[in-house]
């Protein structure tokens, strides 16, 4: 027997709110370790634009959970972006829009909506690994993770980030709207009863508001290194 499957595959998680940086540290980090990058994000954003394109109310737990549990939903984590799949239909740019954005906060509080979703990443993880970011990897998806970061940034900060980001993907957006739409879905994640938004314990938090991401990932990858992890020099 090959001795190449014989240990687990690595699983780095990175939590925070929106903003922090989350998705482009990921991305460095899957790429430069030669991991899978998941976006767990994605899948909340799948189930909701499901609801939407349903005509549910996004409130509306018991028609939400309905059509979200007979929502096909596949993520192929593919560079440079991953694919996102609804009932067979690729959805990775549909999903951005801000209604979708809105919709996933809401429909992301329902526990059964969670336990599919989770089931979903979880079946993510191959040989050799992945960088697995969202809300709840390293409290939940991934309790046993062997590095788990939480990243966090001032509130403005994290909204002229997300301008910037809204620009680059043609979809122009103002400072002062973007702000609060960052405190009220803060505020929605961090109050949830199911998995609410809070670092493991055994996470190491990194401020990122006056860092680049390349400087973010390097203390990352110190980190990592200083567990004994598999990456290199
Ligand atoms: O990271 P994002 O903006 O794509 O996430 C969209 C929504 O999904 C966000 O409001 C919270 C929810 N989410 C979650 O509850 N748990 C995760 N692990 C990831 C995202």
């Amino acid at each position: 027997m090959s001795t190449k499957h014989m240990t687990e595959p690595l699983v780095i998680a990175i939590d925070g709110p929106a903003g922090a940086g989350k998705s482009t540290v990921a991305q460095m980090l899957a790429r430069l370790l030669g991991l899978a990058y998941v976006d767990s994000g994605a899948t909340y954003r799948a189930a909701a634009l499901k609801v939407l394109e349903s005509g549910v109310s996004p409130e509306d737990e018991e028609e939400v959970i309905r059509v979200v549990v007979s929502a096909e939903i596949g993520f192929v984590p593919r560079q440079p972006q991953p694919q996102v799949f609804l009932d067979g239909k690729d959805v990775t740019t549909k999903i951005r829009a801000l209604e979708v954005t809105r919709a996933a906060s809401r429909v992301s509080r329902l526990p059964v909506v969670r336990q599919k979703l989770i089931a979903l990443q979880r079946s993510l993880v191959k040989h050799p690994g992945v960088v697995m970011e969202g809300r709840d990897i390293g409290t939940v998806v991934f309790p046993g993770a062997p590095l788990k970061i939480f990243l966090k940034a001032d509130p403005k900060e994290r909204a002229r980030r997300r301008v910037r980001q809204n620009e680059e993907q043609g979809r122009p957006s103002t400072l002062n709207d973007t702000l609060s739409e960052i405190a009220r879905r803060d505020q929605r994640d961090a109050e949830r009863q199911a998995s609410p938004l809070v670092a493991a314990e055994d996470a190491t938090i990194i401020d990122t508001t006056d860092l680049t991401a390349k400087e973010v990932v390097e203390r990352i990858l110190e980190l990592a290194r200083k567990k004994g992890l598999p990456v290199p020099r």
